[in-house]
């Protein structure tokens, strides 16, 4: 079972930022999540939020910054002060810190409250330039998201988001060719796992960090857990 580092390690440092991705490596994390929205010039930046108030000193929705402008706030300070001064990365700036990674890249694509048109097509560009696209899963709660990666990029593996209690959903990833179901974790269940695994498709539900939660996941047989807690989902599965 693959522990994928939700926005990083970002129980232990500010989500989506070099300090929490650094820290899920150096925690032995197998896969690293992120999620990415695109600013007013058009930049892949790594963020959670649709506006930038919880997680820096700014206010505001990100489409309506240019990268310079988002280059100037502090992510850091509002989750500890050791981290005052980080900055928001673009996603070239991860990928980079990555290259020699030999982890999974879960890149989730941002686009549902706010629309970026054209957002996959530039995700697609990166991944090529930087040599990711068979070591990524680009995952979106749009799953017009996902079927426009496989369009521009038929090879990239794609997850589907979703929190609702679909009905067989592995008919529905054979249908928009997805790899992986990225559930809810409380829609893994034994029918859907059973499914799954016939059909050949994985599923990493997110987000796992309870201990008993974390046990529960890899006992069905998950393919892989998003977790804030990295090292405790990898001390537990030492001991299991
Ligand atoms: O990709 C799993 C998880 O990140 C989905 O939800 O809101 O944390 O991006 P969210
Ligand atoms: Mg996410």
């Amino acid at each position: 079972m693959k522990v994928i580092a939700h926005r990083g390690a970002s129980a232990y440092a500010p989500e989506n930022t070099m300090s929490a991705f650094k820290k899920a490596i150096s925690m032995g994390a197998g896969g690293i999540e992120l999620d990415v929205q695109l600013s007013r010039d058009g930049r892949v930046v790594v963020i959670h939020d649709e506006k930038v108030d919880r997680t820096s000193d700014g206010k505001g929705w990100v489409k309506d910054f240019d990268l310079i402008d988002l280059k100037a706030l502090d992510f850091g300070s509002w989750f500890g002060q050791e981290y005052a001064g980080e900055r928001i990365p673009v996603l070239e700036e991860v990928l980079d810190l990555l290259k020699d990674w030999d982890g999974l890249l879960n890149i989730e694509i941002k686009n549902g409250l706010i629309i970026y048109p054209g957002i996959e097509e530039k995700v697609a560009e990166l991944i090529k330039k930087y040599d990711f696209v068979n070591r990524v899963i680009i995952s979106s709660f749009n799953h017009y998201s996902l079927v426009e990666m496989k369009r521009i990029l038929p090879q990239v593996k794609t997850g589907i988001l979703y929190m609702a209690g679909l009905y067989e959903p592995w008919e529905y990833a054979k249908r928009i060719k997805a790899y992986a179901l990225h559930p809810a974790y409380y829609n893994v269940v034994p029918e859907i796992m059973e499914g799954c695994i016939k059909h050949g498709v994985a599923v990493n539900p997110f987000t796992v960090d309870h201990p008993d939660l974390i046990r529960k996941m890899a006992a069905a047989g998950v393919s892989g857990i998003i977790t804030n807690v990295p090292d405790v989902a990898i001390k537990i599965l030492e001991e299991m």
